[in-house]
């Protein structure tokens, strides 16, 4: 009787070290983490795992706790359905694997849940979940306005660029030439509440005086810079001094640069505003002179060093 007991424990002992037999492993999930709102459009999500040979009792997905798809291939028919507000699940794209949402509005944005339960005699379950954002992009291009078209070593130009309400807020960069430089990141954690917000940003250009720029001082901000934003209001547009994007410019040779910002929501939505060319004022004859004159004064006062140390040797 005890050795019995003692062999049962030993065979469990045995079946937990070896993972058991008719279990669940390796559940993944694979959700898209934005997807664009309104009609035609569509998130496919994923839940892959590995039964080991065991039949599948269920699979129930989730959103925000809430039941709105369960599969259970015991039962006749196999998929059951739970509305979700507004959007609907696409069957006929729907298994024991995925499930398709169309029509999603942002509203439905959250954590999204895979649950999948081996059958009998375990039913081992197990859960995983990702974010998913369903977009409400901003209606139009982001909007571009320049303290000044034109430029003189020394100067700095300012450039505001406004972006309409969206949702969630969208980032904003900076491209100088067709480059990042800066960029305003809109940091509120879009899952809150599902409120549009607008986004703005505010950067300040300084063109490099030549002298500066011959005297070696040549730097362009190395590292991307960078702020954070809560969220911007239009009618309280007070932005503060740090909000400000700062970057330094070498003056460009051909004496003139484009500059545009970018609204980007992760990677599913992003636009460009119109480009502003800024063009240096004038050509720069100035610094071509204080060039010569200074040249000029060295080799005078060599001239003088070279006299006087003749003068001095002749004595
Ligand atoms: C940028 O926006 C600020 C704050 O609204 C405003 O004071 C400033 O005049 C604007 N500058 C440009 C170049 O549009
Ligand atoms: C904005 O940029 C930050 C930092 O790169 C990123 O984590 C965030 O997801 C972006 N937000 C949006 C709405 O694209």
């Amino acid at each position: 009787m005890k050795m019995k007991r003692i062999c049962h424990l030993l065979f469990r002992m045995l079946f937990l070290l070896d993972g058991g037999v008719w279990s669940l492993k390796d559940l993944t999930i694979s959700v898209p983490r934005a997807v664009l709102s309104g009609d035609g459009q569509s998130a496919v999500l994923r839940c892959s795992y590995d039964l080991e040979g065991a039949a599948l009792y269920s699979i129930k997905w989730y959103r925000a706790e809430t039941e709105f798809y369960r599969f259970v291939p015991r039962e006749m028919p196999p998929t059951m359905v739970f509305p979700l507000p507004g959007a609907s699940v696409d069957l006929t794209q729907s298994d024991h694997q995925q499930v398709r949402i169309v029509n999603m509005n942002r509203h439905l944005s959250g954590d999204y849940q895979c649950e999948v339960s081996a059958d009998a005699p375990l039913f081992h379950t197990d859960i995983e979940s990702a974010p998913l954002t369903v977009v409400d992009p901003p209606f139009r291009a982001p909007h571009l306005t320049i303290s000044r078209g034109s430029y003189a070593r020394g100067d700095v130009i300012r450039a505001n660029c406004s972006v309409d309400e969206a949702y969630p807020a969208p980032n904003i960069t900076w491209l100088l030439d067709e480059n990042k430089i800066a960029e305003t990141v809109s940091w509120r954690s879009p899952d809150l509440d599902f409120k549009e917000r607008g986004a703005f940003s505010q950067i300040e250009i300084s063109i490099m005086e030549a002298e500066h720029y011959k005297m070696g001082l040549t730097y362009t901000s190395a590292s991307l810079n960078r702020v954070y934003q809560d969220h911007y209001v239009y009618d309280n547009a007070d932005m503060e001094e740090k909000d400000i994007l700062r970057y330094t410019l070498t003056p460009p040779t051909d004496g003139q640069f484009s500059l545009c910002c970018v609204a980007t929501i992760y990677d599913i939505y992003a636009r460009k505003s119109d480009p502003v060319f800024i063009k240096e004022d004038a050509p720069h004859p100035a610094s071509v002179t204080r060039e010569d004159s200074s040249g000029t004064i060295r080799s005078s006062s060599l001239i003088v060093t070279l006299v006087c140390l003749s003068i001095l040797l002749t004595l």
